[in-house]
C-alpha cells in the first residue's frame, strides 16, 4: 500500500525531524468552533445513518475475541467507501486507518471491536443472531463511532495539520488485543491516544473523566491446594485442603485490611472455589481462583507478590500444599488506566466546546479495567466515559447484562469528539514534547 510505504518512510524521517517553525494558524475562536462544527456534521442524516447501520450489523453479528472477522471486514468495507488506507491484519483481525497528510505528528483514536460470550435477552429487530454471543459491552457502538469520526475527518482531510491514525482493535474483554496491537507496533511514532466508552450512567450529552489513575490495574490467580482426601468421620487419616483453603481466603483479606495504605485502594475478591462432591467425604484438593486490582504498578506487584506467599505458607500451615497460577485460561495482566495530565486537560477544553463546560465531569477512579492501558502505558493517553443516558426513555441496564442496550444518540457525540479531539490535537501539539506530564 503506497501510503503505508510512504507512512513507514516518514516515520524514519521522523527520528531526523525538527520541529517545524509554522505555528498555529487558526486562531483561538476559529479553533473553539471546530467542536460544535464537527457535532453538526456528524447529526447530518447521512453520517447518522452510517454508524447506525454499521452498529446495527455489528450487533446483529457479534465476534468474541481474536474472532472479529466479519467486524474487521464490514470496517475495511467502509473505510474502502470512504478512500481511506489501512493496515490489516493486525493482531489477527485489528485495523489502522490513516486520514490526513501522512505526516507527523501522529494523533490516534481508537475504538475496540469484540462481543460477550452471553446470550442477548432483549427482543429487538436487531438482535444477535449468534446464540450465546452479545455486544453487551457497546464495542458495536465504539466501532461505528470511530466509522463516524473516519468519515468526518476525511471530509474535513484539508483542515488536518498533520496524520490522524484510525485504530480499530480486537479483544477488548480479557484477551489483551491492545497489548497484541502494542507488539505489532502500531504505536510506534504516535504521539497521543485518545479513547472513550460509552456509560450507562452519565446523561447523554455529558462526558467524564480525570488525570492520572483511572482505572485499576488488574490480573487473576487460580491457586490448587492440595491435600490428602478421605472419610469424613477420620479426619486424622487426611489432610483437609477446604479447610486450608478457608484459611487462605480469609488470611488474603487481611492484605487489604492490614497490609496496603488505606489510601490506597487496592481489592482482592475469591471468587472461585471447587472441591469436594459428598457430605462425608474430605476430598483431596481444591481450587481457588480471584482478581485483584490496584491503582499503580508498586501497589499491584506487591499485591502479586504477597497472595502467592499467603496462599503457600496458610496452606503449609494446615500440611498443604498449593501452587499459583497468576495466568488461568492465559489470561494477562492489564497496567493501570493512567490520563495524561495534558492530555485530558486537552479533552476537557475540546469536549467543553463542544457541549458545553457544565457537560464535561470530573470523576472518582473505578476499581474496573480497560485494555486501553496497554496503549497509555507507552504512549501518552487519554481515556474518558461518554453518556448515553435519556431519563425520559428510562433506565438503562448495565454493562455486561444481557438486557444491555445503545441509546443510538449516542453516536454523533463520540464521533465528534474523536474527530475533534484529534484534529485540535494536531493543531495545537507540534511534537510529544509539548505533552510530557
Ligand atoms: C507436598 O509436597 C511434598 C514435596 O513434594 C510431598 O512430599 C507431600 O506429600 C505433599 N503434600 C501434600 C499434602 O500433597
Ligand atoms: C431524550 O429522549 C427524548 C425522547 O425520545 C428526545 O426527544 C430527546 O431529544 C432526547 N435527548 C437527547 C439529549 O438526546
Ligand atoms: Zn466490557
Ligand atoms: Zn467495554
Amino acid at each position: 500500500m503506497g501510503f503505508w510505504k510512504f507512512f513507514t518512510a516518514v516515520l524514519i524521517l521522523n527520528l531526523f525531524w525538527s520541529k517545524p517553525t509554522s505555528s498555529i494558524s487558526l486562531s483561538t475562536t476559529e479553533l473553539s468552533e471546530i467542536p460544535t462544527k464537527f457535532l453538526s456534521y456528524a447529526k447530518k442524516p447521512e453520517i447518522v445513518n452510517l454508524m447506525v447501520d454499521a452498529r446495527r450489523r455489528i450487533h446483529e453479528n457479534p465476534e468474541v475475541a481474536f474472532e472479529e472477522f466479519e467486524t474487521s471486514k464490514l470496517i475495511r468495507n467502509e473505510l474502502d467507501k470512504m478512500g481511506i488506507e489501512y493496515k490489516h491484519p493486525i493482531a489477527v483481525t485489528g485495523v489502522v486507518g490513516m486520514v490526513g497528510t501522512g505526516e507527523p505528528p501522529f494523533v490516534a483514536i481508537r475504538a475496540d471491536m469484540d462481543a460477550l460470550p452471553m446470550q442477548e435477552s432483549v427482543e429487538w429487530e436487531h438482535k444477535s443472531k449468534v446464540p450465546g454471543k452479545m455486544h453487551a459491552c457497546g464495542h458495536d457502538a465504539h466501532v461505528a463511532m470511530l466509522l463516524g469520526a473516519a468519515r468526518i475527518l476525511q471530509d474535513h482531510r484539508q483542515e488536518l495539520k498533520g496524520t490522524v491514525v484510525l485504530i480499530f482493535q480486537p479483544a477488548e474483554e480479557g484477551a489483551g488485543g491492545a497489548k497484541k496491537m502494542v507488539e505489532d507496533g502500531i504505536l510506534k511514532n504516535i504521539d497521543a491516544i485518545f479513547g472513550l466508552h460509552v456509560s450507562v450512567d452519565l446523561p447523554i450529552g455529558s462526558v467524564a473523566s480525570r488525570p492520572g489513575a483511572l482505572l485499576a490495574g488488574s490480573g487473576l490467580f487460580e491457586a490448587i491446594i492440595s491435600g490428602k482426601g478421605g472419610h469424613a468421620a477420620i479426619p486424622q487419616h487426611t489432610i483437609d485442603p477446604i479447610l486450608a483453603a478457608s484459611s487462605v481466603i480469609v488470611s488474603l483479606q487481611h492484605l487489604i485490611s492490614r497490609e496496603a495504605d488505606p489510601l490506597d485502594s487496592q481489592v482482592v475478591t475469591v471468587g472461585k472455589f471447587q472441591g469436594g462432591g459428598a457430605f462425608n467425604v474430605i476430598p483431596d484438593y481444591v481450587t481457588i481462583g480471584g482478581t485483584f486490582r490496584a491503582f499503580s504498578t508498586e501497589s499491584f506487584m506487591q499485591l502479586k507478590k504477597r497472595i502467592e506467599e499467603v496462599i503457600k505458607a496458610q496452606a503449609a500451615v494446615q500440611r498443604c500444599n498449593a501452587t499459583v497460577d497468576f495466568y488461568p485460561d492465559n489470561k494477562i495482566f492489564f497496567p493501570v488506566t493512567t490520563n495524561n495530565k495534558v492530555l485530558h486537560t486537552h479533552f476537557e477544553n475540546v469536549a467543553g466546546d463542544m457541549l458545553g463546560i457544565d457537560n464535561v465531569q470530573g470523576m472518582q477512579p473505578l476499581m474496573g479495567s480497560e485494555d486501553f492501558s496497554f496503549y497509555s502505558d507507552v504512549t501518552p493517553g487519554c481515556f474518558f466515559f461518554l453518556g448515553m443516558a435519556n431519563e425520559t426513555r428510562g433506565k438503562l441496564a448495565s454493562l455486561h447484562s444481557p438486557y444491555f442496550t445503545i441509546n443510538e444518540d449516542v453516536l454523533p457525540y463520540g464521533a465528534a469528539l474523536h474527530a475533534s479531539v484529534a484534529t485540535r490535537y494536531l493543531l495545537e501539539f507540534e511534537s510529544k514534547s509539548h505533552i510530557s506530564d
